[in-house]
């Protein structure tokens, strides 16, 4: 199953590193070669004799060893790879690749890479749970890094909770997982999609603005996954602190009419979908110059116009229409009920619900749970459980696949 696949292996500092010598035996079982780097503290748990003999390849520790350098520079290690692996991923690795150093060899081809990686954590449960490393996961699965583990359960250190390792075969699962996302069908192969994500800002003068706690990790994770199904996508983001999807044509705006301008102008296509938060409203006249405070305490006033609805809009289009137009529906109350209202008043196809109630966590968190509203017959409901934001757009587009094909 992996036959011709190249992994390049990067092994850091932990006590489960032993159990990354039976990964190496089951990939190679399957036909994959393996190039390993070994870390100081990797090689503090495996001998690279150990790993040598079963890669049948050169163990690489070393990124001023010029015999390396000359046969197999630290670039083309990193590049020959069809995949990166890293496990068992220290908790020191993982912050080493959120903050992007290079201060040795593993951390320096994880830079270089243009390679997809798959990390496979192992760390106490406290390490596990410190918000530094709750920060540098979320950093890194932002930017596309994939994770398979930990597991919960008894850790080495005597203590028990998250921080095992995965299992050899739950390491191999998700290596084959992924090279069968990645060779698989693209379903969505000729079909061009658009999509929103982030807020909106609505200035009020030059250096203020309306804005909403959207972060775009919804909107974004369902465009990174129609492109991997194929489709042509171009996302319409407003301001956010997230690295552009891979293979995605990233439009940044700030205002809903730029976004609604924006969607305009890449219509025709077969797909929209509108995760964005736009704001409701801007300011009516917006200030040229920053407004003062009033030496008398006499506050601003501020009035308010009603922005265009960019899903209306493309919902009613006309001809231009797309074939298939998805909305979400942000609600604190009543969720399915209001989206139930709220795609009939807006036109579109179907309309993804969430609860946005400030104790969810949905707006700017990791997880979504949706209900999935497609037309006016109950029966068709879906209710999809709570999972990741990535988990939802791998649900959504497997759902718009089948749509296409019946
Ligand atoms: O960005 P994240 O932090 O990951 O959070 C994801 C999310 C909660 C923002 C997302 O899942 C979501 O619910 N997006 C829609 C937010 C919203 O504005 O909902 P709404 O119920 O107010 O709007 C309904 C629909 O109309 C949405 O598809 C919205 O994009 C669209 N709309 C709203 C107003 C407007 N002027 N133009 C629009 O297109």
């Amino acid at each position: 199953m992996l036959t011709g696949k190249n992994i390049l292996l990067i092994i850091s500092g932990g006590i489960a590193a032993y159990k990354v010598l039976e990964v190496i035996r089951r990939l190679r079982d399957q036909g994959a070669s393996i190039r390993a780097i070994l870390t100081q503290g990797g090689a503090e748990f495996v001998t690279p004799l150990s790993v040598a003999a079963l890669t049948e390849n050169k163990v690489y520790q070393d990124i001023f060893s010029l015999t390396d350098e000359a046969e197999m520079g630290h670039i083309r290690l990193s590049r020959e790879a069809d995949l990166v692996l890293v496990a068992p991923a220290s908790a020191d690795i993982l912050a080493k690749m959120a903050a992007g150093m290079a201060n040795d060899l593993a951390t320096t081809a994880l830079l270089a890479t243009n390679k997809p990686v798959l990390v496979a954590p192992t760390m106490n449960v406290e390490m596990w749970n410190n918000p530094a490393t709750r920060a540098n996961i979320a950093t890194l699965e932002s930017r596309g890094i994939l994770r398979i583990g930990p597991a919960g359960g008894d850790l080495a250190c005597g203590e028990t909770g998250t921080g095992r390792l995965a299992e050899p075969a739950e390491i191999i699962a998700a290596v084959q997982d992924f090279f069968a996302r990645q060779d698989g069908p693209k379903p969505l192969v000729g079909k061009k999609a658009v999509v929103t994500s982030g807020p909106t800002h609505e200035p009020i003068d030059p250096v203020r603005y309306i804005a909403n706690r959207s972060s775009g990790k919804q909107g974004h994770a369902i465009a990174a996954e129609l492109a991997r199904a194929g489709a042509d996508v171009t996302l319409v983001s407003g301001p956010v602190n997230l690295p552009d999807p891979v293979g995605v044509n990233v439009v940044r705006v700030e205002t809903a009419r730029d976004m609604l301008a924006s969607v305009q102008a890449h219509m025709p296509a077969d797909i929209a979908i509108f995760a964005a938060a736009v704001a409701d409203w801007r300011i009516k006249d917006q200030a040229g110059q920053k407004i003062k405070k009033a030496g008398d305490g006499a506050l601003p006033v501020l009035q308010f116009a009603e922005n265009p609805d960019i899903l209306a809009t493309i919902s009613q289009s006309g001809p231009l229409r797309p074939a298939l137009v998805v909305g979400f529906a942000a609600e604190t109350e009543n969720v399915v009920d209001h989206a139930r209202a709220k795609r009939a008043r807006k036109g579109c196809d179907w309309i993804l619900a969430n609860n946005v109630a400030p104790d969810s966590g949905t707006f700017g968190g990791e997880d979504n749970e949706i209900h999935l509203i497609a037309g006016n017959d109950v029966q068709s409901d879906e209710l999809w459980p709570k999972q990741s934001k990535i988990a939802v757009a791998r649900t959504l587009v497997s759902r718009i696949a089948r749509h296409f094909d019946t």
